[in-house]
């Protein structure tokens, strides 16, 4: 029995959550076409890329986690949000999964990337059965505010398209301000975790203010995460992140550091800019950009916005005013996905 079936509400930490959604995951998947089921068991961390089962890590199941917290902060149960909490983990990888392949990453948990394994054709059709799986779980499910859910579903999914679109198509330079790069995170990474937050709320017919504070708790706390995984990007340490190190800077991919460093002013700027806008993704050139980085302060700024970007996020949270146990269990996830702290 998990923790989260006994006892007095209490906050759900992702391994709690894995006890919870996998074997939902698991089930579903093995259900699809089997080149498709083997893509997304593959990338889900279930087998390795000959089909056996593997016990990799398959991911932090924050989504999960914050779906399963904040249901019990509104009385609801775990099976009332266990659809789709497994769902939305299964909407998040098919992000994944496409996200490495438009970012020609070749690294996901430490393992590689599901289209440098299977090719980028397979890889873009399991990331679409992942996409239509989910959806087809939350709108299938009886229960509460089935149509709104899906319809929250659907409106994450449009946006998460809408920012990673709009990611390929702007270019960092001192003209780009801050509401550029905010719109962009707020619709590729923020529109998942509202989900996380608000799916609970509208099941269990929350009022307009609840569901609108756990929105804004979910927007701040994806450009907090955001911001610090740009960090990660440039300064992380592959074998801590299981992603490769400075690939936002080799393709010129928008990034907070370096928007904020752009934007310092001063000779490193300067330089930053001819630097950044040069075709250059030699080490050496990559090494002088992450160096002026540093020295026009783009990393402290960047690290200073999350943490406010988190605070902000912990304000529109009491505002939505849960129990106090899975506030509490929020507030300590909240932290732990921002700053990337094993799970409990
Ligand atoms: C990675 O998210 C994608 C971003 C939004 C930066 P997670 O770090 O939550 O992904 P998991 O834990 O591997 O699923
Ligand atoms: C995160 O994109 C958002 C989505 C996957 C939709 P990133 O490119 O910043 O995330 P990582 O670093 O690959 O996980
Ligand atoms: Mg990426």
């Amino acid at each position: 029995m998990s923790a989260l079936d006994t006892g007095p509400p209490v906050s759900v930490p992702p391994r709690a959550a894995h006890h919870t959604v996998t074997p939902v995951m698991r089930s579903q998947v093995r259900a699809l076409e089997p080149t498709l089921a083997r893509i997304c068991s593959y990338h889900l961390g279930f087998t390795d890329e000959h089909g056996a089962p593997s016990g990799t890590d398959g991911g932090k199941l924050t989504r999960a986690g914050l779906m399963l917290t904040a249901a019990d902060g509104l009385g609801l149960r775990p099976q009332d949000v266990r659809c789709q909490a497994a769902a939305l983990e299964l909407l998040h990888n098919s992000t994944l999964i496409h996200d490495d392949i438009i970012d020609t990453d070749e690294l996901r948990r430490g393992r590689p990337a599901a289209w440098k394994v299977f090719g980028a054709g397979p890889a873009i059709l399991a990331g679409d059965a992942l996409q239509a799986l989910a959806l087809r779980m939350v709108v299938d499910d009886p229960g509460p505010g089935r149509v709104a859910v899906s319809a929250v579903f659907a409106e994450a999914t449009e946006l998460v398209l809408a920012g990673q679109a709009r990611e390929l198509t702007v270019r960092l330079g001192p003209g780009t301000g801050v509401a550029e790069y905010d719109r962009i995170v707020t619709e590729k990474t923020s529109a998942l975790l509202e989900c996380a937050l608000v799916t609970p709320a509208v099941r269990a017919g929350g009022p307009a203010p609840v569901v609108a504070a756990l929105r804004g708790a979910g927007r701040h706390l994806g450009l907090a995460f955001q911001i610090l995984n740009d960090v990660e990007d440039i300064w992380g340490d592959p074998a801590v992140t299981g992603k490769p190190v400075r690939s936002d800077i080799e393709r010129r991919n928008p990034s907070f550091p370096v928007l904020a460093a752009l934007t310092a002013g001063g000779p490193a700027a300067a330089r930053l800019d001819r630097l950044w806008h040069a075709d250059d993704t030699s080490a050496a050139h990559v090494a002088e950009i992450v160096a002026l980085v540093e020295e026009s302060g783009g990393r402290r700024t960047a690290e200073e916005r999350s943490r406010g970007h988190l605070d902000a996020a912990l304000e529109h949270l009491a505002r939505a005013e849960l129990s106090p146990p899975a506030t509490a269990g929020l507030t300590a996830l909240f932290h732990r996905i921002v700053h990337r702290k094993p799970a409990a």
